[in-house]
């Protein structure tokens, strides 16, 4: 039994909807554990197309259980929605393979109101959030005010609670100009809607330590990535959760020896949605080739992705910080026909030298980074499935990269089928 973390080691859209996909073929259990539906997972299977916010990627695969643990917040309306959407294509969810937490602490309406309207009162040095109110939904779980999927078993609590955070969220509405929380409303949509959730929820950490105890095979599906982590990332223009790999241990009621391996993945070059310091970006041809070629355009809000060259120091302190144990390389195919590949391996900050990322948000702004160029390969590598089929141009490139990085690559993809993908190590072994 071997339970594996598969978590984004830049700033998400690293390609991990597809990794997990494939990686869920050896896996029993798939389980989210953090975030919410601000993550977009596109799962292509033959000609199929599958775009996921909230269930983990798993839940297209049949005979797999799929969990959202209580890390995560969730939108129940968006989670019905995404059943049902899935369901007519043709996939069976069910009580026995979708288990939510009944510790998640759900995103409510006002939540989502709470995001716009600050993004929207701050125009120019707004977060560039998903407005999905994913960061409202995990101050009130912090606050102890949140309304908690297992509550919706218990009516009276359900008013309780929902009275609690109109208590908190109403003068902040008001200062906004916006009307008051209709408790009434909220609680008879919250009613509505419990009558088809009430069946996925239940304490999933026992069925978790039954999994364990029966030697299944457990996957960890982290969403976003590791700088957007709330700790650790590009703070404050990050998401309001821990994207490393440890936590998927709080977010799911799994003790931490459980969780055997750690798999980063990590695109061939970079990209960010939203605002924030970004060392490698570009905005030259460069960032338009990569942008076209890369599809680098966000799968939840539909904006268009900042595009750079891969960053080693960040990737680097990442797999530190993370214990990512290696790394899986993601659209290396986007990097085709370049005649030269830059590659960041230390920063620049004023006249210093850094080879790691600092802390303070206006150092990240101002450090320069520092390349060393590789030269780009011949012909293509999209749909190259083993290590030998690849141009030495693209081996060495890879080579470049596990030696910046101080890990090895276990996996390589070169098109977004989920079977363009060469092995070179299984997590799972
Ligand atoms: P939030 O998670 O909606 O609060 O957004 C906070 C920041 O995280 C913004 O910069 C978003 O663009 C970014 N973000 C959130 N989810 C994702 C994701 O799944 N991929 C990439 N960026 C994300």
């Amino acid at each position: 039994m071997v339970n594996v973390v598969l978590v984004g080691s830049q700033w998400g859209d690293e390609g991990k909807g597809k990794l997990v996909d494939w990686l869920s073929s050896q896996a029993d259990v798939i389980v989210r554990f953090q975030g919410g539906h601000n993550a977009g997972h596109t799962i292509v299977i033959d000609k199929d197309t599958y775009k996921l916010s909230l269930l983990p990627s798993g839940i297209v695969r049949p005979e797999k259980v799929c969990i959202i643990g209580n890390g995560v917040v969730v939108d129940l309306w968006k989670l019905e929605e995404e059943i049902e959407s899935l369901k007519l294509k043709g996939i069976k969810i069910n009580s026995e393979n979708l288990k939510v937490a009944d510790n998640a602490s759900l995103i409510l309406p006002f939540h989502k109101d709470l995001d716009s309207i600050r993004e929207d009162s701050n125009k120019k040095n707004n977060i560039g959030t998903t407005r999905r109110g994913i960061g409202p939904a995990y101050e009130d779980k912090v606050g102890r005010r949140s309304l908690r999927a297992g509550d919706l078993r218990d009516p009276e609590m359900i008013k309780k609670r929902i009275n609690l955070m109109a208590l908190h969220h109403n003068p902040l509405r008001a200062h906004f100009g916006q009307s008051l929380i209709d408790e009434e409303k909220v609680y008879n949509d919250l009613l509505k809607i419990s009558l088809k959730i009430l069946p996925y929820i239940c304490p999933v950490w026992r069925y978790l330590s039954d999994s364990i105890k029966n030697k299944k095979n457990i996957l960890f599906e982290g969403a976003q990535g590791a700088l957007l982590d709330i700790d650790y990332g590009t703070y404050p223009y990050v998401t309001s959760s821990n994207t490393l790999a440890g936590y998927a241990s709080v977010g799911s009621g799994v003790g931490v020896h459980n969780l055997n391996y750690v798999l980063g993945i990590t695109k061939a070059y970079t990209t960010r949605v939203g605002s924030g310091p970004f060392p490698t970006e570009l905005f030259d041809k460069n960032f338009e080739r990569l942008a076209q070629k890369g599809h680098e355009i966000g799968t939840v809000t539909g904006r268009p992705r900042r595009c750079g060259w891969f960053d080693s120091v960040l990737v680097r302190q990442i797999t530190e910080i993370s214990g990512i144990n290696g790394l899986a390389l993601t659209k290396l195919d986007v990097l085709d026909g370049f005649d030269e590949i830059k590659v960041c391996t230390k920063y620049k900050l004023e006249d210093r030298f850094l080879d790691y990322f600092p802390n303070s948000i206006d150092e990240q702004s101002k450090v320069e980074p520092v390349y060393e160029s590789i030269k780009g390969w011949k012909g293509s590598v999209r749909g190259v499935r083993s290590w030998k089929d690849l141009p030495k141009g693209a081996q060495d490139y890879v080579k470049f990269l596990e030696h910046l990085v101080g890990i090895n690559a276990d996996l390589v993809t070169t098109s977004p089928e989920r079977e363009d993908t060469i092995l070179i190590r299984s997590p799972f072994s």
